[in-house]
């Protein structure tokens, strides 16, 4: 069974390496895409080797653009070379522009899809990653939910009978990073405590009142705030005048993942719009503000281990409140969701 594995971004490269290390003595003739949506080394080569992921065996090189010329250049790329592969199935990965382009390449060629993490929705369709989640899940042969909210989305959506809930596979990573980085605390140059931040999203990045009134009030936190800057918001903040490192605020280039991950551990608290931090604060029970007005992750809510602060003005009391009693729940599997895939694909008859 030959099983194509496209990708193109940071999240996804983490997601497939819980899946390459999965497919390794499985029998499926695994192949890897590079897109090239991201194409800075440390948002992927340092991904690949800091996670033992295989080097892809096709590079597209499709680099950024607008959502329709990104997405054009990768559909058109992806084409050929679906066609000389023949594989039985497509493995998709979320929800970026990579994801799309790699179902609607494979849907119209005719090779089944299975889509991982699919079912997930933030409601809110001015997201280009709601865009892309529900065509794509919608495509597919194969759903392969994280969570029960997730099926749950698609069952409401009529796809429940090509749903399987497999539990999540960034939770796999996350544990066996965990464990590795415990003892060794990392050294970041800031004395006492911290809060660890990121922005990248459109919607908080792409307009220079909202990323100043942002980073004004990460800059006036009372602790400091070491702020892993993702290329995007370099860009822009460039572009509009904005300086970065100021008050609080300390800019960090983006860390390999294994880093980032004891980089929270040691953290008081989590400031982010990303979708995977906000689930890996919850799995390594540090407080997480997410500065959305909606989350897919949900169940992260619960016991206000995550708050949505889509209002950035009052940040403060948001960010150092007390950090929740309760502990959190197994809500996004065991870590064992990469071997639940792969027999959920040796099964399916595609
Ligand atoms: C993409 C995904 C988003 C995911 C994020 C993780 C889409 C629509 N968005 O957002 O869901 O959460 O990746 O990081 O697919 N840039 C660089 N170097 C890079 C990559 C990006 O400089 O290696 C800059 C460029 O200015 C580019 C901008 O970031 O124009 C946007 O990049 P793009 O890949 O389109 O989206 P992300 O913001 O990274």
């Amino acid at each position: 069974m030959r099983i194509i594995s496209v990708v193109g971004t940071r999240p996804q490269f983490v997601k497939l390496a819980a899946i390459a290390r999965g497919m390794r003595g499985s029998g499926i003739d695994h192949v890897i895409i590079n897109t090239g949506q991201h194409y800075d080394s440390n948002l992927s080569d340092v991904f690949f080797a800091d996670l033992e992921i295989p080097a892809a065996n096709f590079n597209l090189g499709i680099g950024s653009g607008s959502h329709g010329v990104q997405t054009g250049a990768m559909l058109a790329a992806l084409d050929k070379v679906f066609t000389n592969q023949n594989p039985d199935c497509v493995l998709v990965y979320g929800d970026t522009n990579s994801t799309l382009a790699a179902a609607l390449s494979a849907v119209k060629l005719h090779f089944p899809v299975a889509h991982l993490e699919a079912g997930l929705r933030s409601f809110n369709r001015a997201m280009p990653e709601e865009h892309n989640r529900v065509l794509t899940d919608h495509a597919a042969d194969l759903l392969l939910p994280p969570t029960e909210v997730a099926h749950q989305h698609l069952v409401r959506e009529g796809l429940g009978n090509r749903s399987v809930i497999v539990g999540d596979v960034m939770t796999d990573v996350c544990y066996l990073t965990r464990d590795s980085v415990k003892i060794n605390p990392l050294d970041l140059g800031i004395s006492g405590d911290y809060l660890t931040s990121t922005i990248h999203r459109a919607e908080n990045t792409d307009s220079p009142d909202r990323l100043k009134t942002i980073l004004k009030s990460l800059q006036e936190l009372p602790m400091p705030v070491a702020l892993l800057a993702h290329p995007r918001l370099q860009a822009r903040a460039k572009e509009f005048g904005i300086e970065l490192a100021s008050g609080s605020v300390q800019v960090f280039d983006p860390l390999p993942y294994a880093q980032t991950i004891q980089m929270m551990m040691s953290s008081k608290g989590v400031i982010t719009d990303s979708g995977g931090l906000q689930k890996e604060a919850y799995l390594l029970e540090v407080p997480c503000t997410t500065i959305r007005t909606e989350t897919e992750w949900v169940e992260t809510l619960e016991d206000s281990w995550n708050v949505l602060s889509p209002d950035v003005e009052n940040l403060e009391a948001i960010v150092m409140r007390q950090k929740p009693l309760a502990v959190t729940k197994p809500v996004y599997g065991d870590g064992n969701a990469s071997a639940r895939v792969i027999e959920t694909l040796l099964d399916f008859k595609f």
